[in-house]
Order: C-alpha cells, then sequence, then structure tokens
C-alpha cells in the first residue's frame, strides 16, 4: 500500500475519506470522538503541507435520502474545535457548484463535504453508478486519502471507485490499524489470548473460526457464552440463546480441543430475575442457572480465571463486553477484564465497538492499552481473514 510520503501532496487538493460515523445523543451531541481524533494526524500532515484537504464521510445509514438529524455538522464544529481552525461544511450538491466552491479552498484549509450516503450511488450495488458520483469528485480531488478504517469492509464510491480514479494512498490511521490488525493474524506473541464477547455467538462465527488456528487461549463471555454453555448440555435458563448455532458451537469446541486451544467458558454468571438495572441478583455455578432466571455477566471466579490468563499473556485481543455493562449491577466483568489487559504487559488492543465504548463508560484509562480500533465491522472482518474491498484497492493500485 502507497504511504502519504509517496503522494504529491504540496500544494494539492486531496479527498480525504474518514469515518466519521459517530455515536450522537438525542441532542445531536457527538458523545464519542475517538474516530475523530484519530483522523487528526493525516489532516495535519496533508494540511501541514499546504494541501487543500477536502473530506469525504458518512454518518449512520440515511439510505441516499437528506436525513437532517444525520448530518456531518456536529462533526464539522468538532473538528473545528480539535484543529483550532474553522472547518467549513459543503451542503451544496450540484457537482459544479461544489468543484468551483473548492476550488476557491486555501492551501492547507480543511473542509468537510455533507454526509456522502446522502447521495444513493454512494451505496449503490451498482458499480457503474458508485463510479459516476466517484468521477464527479475525480472533477476537483488531486489526490485520494484512504484514512476511513472503519469503512474499509464496504464498497462503496469514497473507499473504493474513487481510489481509482486518481493517485491514492493510505493514511496515517489506515496504515497504524492494518499493520496491527496483519500482526494479529499473521505474528503476534505467543502466549496469544482472545477475548470474546456480546450479545450473539452468530457474529462471531468467523472470527473463531479464523482464530482458533492462531491463538493459545480463547476466552469466552458476554450473551454468546450462553449457546457454548447449550453445546454442553447446561440449563440456561432465560439467558440469551442461539439455538441453530448450538451444533456449529460444538464443533468449535472439538477443534479447539484437538488444536490444543486452552478455550476458557464462565465457570459463574451474576443471574437477574429480569433485565433491569435493579432486578434482584444472584451469584451462581455455571451449572446450577435455575429456570427463570437470566444470566447478565460474568461471576467473580470467571473473572480471576480470565485475569490469570491475561496476565500471563504477550497478546491480547478483546472483542464484545462481558455482561451488560450499561447497568451497574451487570458491569463488574466486562470491568475486570478491561483492567486485567491494563495491568499486564502483553500487546493489547481493543477490536472496537462496544468494548471500546464499554472502556469509555467505566472509566478505565484508555491511555493504557497499545491499540484501540476504530473499526468495528472492519477489524471483524480483518480477524476473520477476509479481504477488505477498500485496502485492497489500495494495494492493487501501488
Ligand atoms: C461503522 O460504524 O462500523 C462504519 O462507519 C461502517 O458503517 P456501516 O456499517 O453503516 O457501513
Amino acid at each position: 500500500m502507497r504511504s502519504l510520503t509517496d503522494l504529491p501532496v504540496e500544494g494539492s487538493t486531496v479527498a480525504l475519506r474518514c469515518d466519521f460515523n459517530v455515536p450522537l445523543d438525542d441532542s445531536g451531541l457527538i458523545t464519542d470522538d475517538l474516530r475523530i481524533r484519530a483522523a487528526i494526524p493525516t489532516i495535519e500532515f496533508l494540511s501541514g503541507r499546504l494541501a487543500a484537504v477536502v473530506i469525504l464521510a458518512h454518518m449512520g445509514r440515511p439510505k441516499g435520502k437528506v436525513v437532517p438529524s444525520l448530518s456531518l455538522a456536529p462533526v464539522a464544529q468538532r473538528l473545528t474545535e480539535l484543529l483550532g481552525e474553522p472547518v467549513h461544511l459543503i451542503t451544496e450538491t450540484d457537482p459544479l457548484i461544489v468543484r468551483q466552491e473548492i476550488s476557491r479552498l486555501a492551501p492547507g484549509s480543511v473542509t468537510l463535504l455533507e454526509n456522502v450516503r446522502f447521495d444513493p450511488r454512494e451505496t449503490s450495488k451498482i458499480t457503474e453508478e458508485r463510479m459516476n458520483l466517484a468521477r464527479e469528485w475525480a472533477l476537483w480531488a488531486d489526490l485520494y486519502v484512504a484514512d476511513g478504517f472503519g469503512v474499509m469492509h464496504r464498497a462503496q464510491a469514497s473507499v473504493t471507485e474513487l481510489a481509482e480514479l486518481v493517485p491514492s494512498a493510505g493514511g496515517l490511521l489506515v496504515a497504524k490499524e492494518s499493520k496491527v490488525f496483519s500482526t494479529l493474524l499473521q505474528g503476534a506473541d505467543r502466549p496469544y489470548t482472545v477475548v470474546l464477547g456480546g450479545s450473539k455467538v452468530s457474529d462471531k462465527l468467523g472470527v473463531i473460526a479464523s482464530l482458533l488456528p492462531r491463538v493459545d487461549n480463547l476466552l469466552i463471555g458476554g450473551g454468546m457464552a450462553y449457546t457454548f454453555l447449550l453445546a454442553k448440555g447446561l440449563s440456561i435458563g432465560t439467558s440469551l440463546q442461539e439455538p441453530d448455532f448450538v451444533e456449529t458451537v460444538r464443533e468449535f469446541l472439538q477443534q479447539a480441543s484437538n488444536l490444543g486451544v486452552n478455550l476458557v467458558l464462565p465457570v459463574d454468571f451474576v443471574i437477574a430475575s429480569e433485565f433491569s438495572p435493579d432486578s434482584d441478583t444472584r451469584i451462581v455455578k455455571a451449572d446450577q442457572i435455575p429456570d427463570g432466571w437470566m444470566g447478565l455477566d460474568i461471576g467473580p471466579e470467571t473473572c480471576k480465571d480470565f485475569s490469570r490468563v491475561i496476565q500471563q499473556s504477550k497478546t491480547v485481543v478483546w472483542n464484545g463486553p462481558m455482561g451488560v455493562f450499561e447497568m451497574p449491577a451487570f458491569a463488574q466483568g466486562t470491568l475486570s477484564v478491561a483492567q486485567a489487559m491494563t495491568e499486564s504487559n502483553a500487546f493489547t488492543v481493543i477490536g472496537g465497538g462496544d468494548s471500546a465504548a464499554a472502556v469509555r463508560l467505566l472509566d478505565v484509562d484508555a491511555t493504557k492499552f497499545d491499540h484501540i480500533s476504530t473499526g468495528g465491522g472492519a477489524s471483524l472482518e480483518f480477524l476473520e481473514g477476509k479481504s477488505l474491498p477498500g485496502l485492497a484497492i489500495l494495494e492493487g493500485n501501488q
């Protein structure tokens, strides 16, 4: 993949794809700006070399229509604060007017185009439609820089087609994330431990299949653990379950044993009589979940087991919470995994999404992790060993 230093950036107009799909609260305020902060080094690299930087980004899934609540206006404001320079949002859609506005930009300035997904061609399944949109951007873009790691798994006009039309390179964030995930797939220091959680095992089948042959320890918590318990013939009360995947999970258990992988399931749980922050709770062994009760967090013995394995590892990757961390009564498992990672000497990676959100909500020191990915789906697909279309284009363009 070409890097920023391979491009003739000075004095050019650069189309920079970022992933600014950030969570907003009901009043439209950004509740987590990790993805915006992560883009700053590339933006400053380009603007510091007097490029006019025009950022392409999306918010949510507006399905090709203008949805005012999915405007990038809050992002423009946050960028303005972080860069200490005004970042103008271009809301105009006529390609010739956009081109005129961009031609007047000062060298070193930073500008944001309104949500690229307001145009149906961005996410069209028809390549020619996506290409037509990319051609409009190519009217003003001298160069293309891909720095939206979180969207690299999408074949969309601003991710794949534009990269084919103008000289392109990966930005600093994309280079960093790609390096970390390539190491996790191919060259992680051992012992190598993966901690998986989250509600659905069906979301993690590809990752488990890809990682089982590569890791020493696989720790399973969260809602997905109960389907593993089912596969072992245990009763799980009203806990989350995906009976359709019991057979697949049973095969994973067998495969782990054949490969000598230490697949660790919870030995105890915090259970509740109902899904509510102030429900009755109990701590029970994994084989003692009563009918009518549901597991909502891993229990204290499991926290100790998981922490012990994490402490003995040289590489730890974590994806998915251990329980319903948004409710304090069920946050301890997630907190204890996060803390064990911050206290270990291992190379520690959070694979994006809910685990990164948990670290913030539970006030864990984020600086103590070696890498917190900005990718949700993209980081999972990378770990599954899939080719990400956005990266594949950049690699093909060398
Ligand atoms: C994400 O939030 O994971 C990325 O921005 C991709 O969004 P999408 O799943 O709507 O394509």
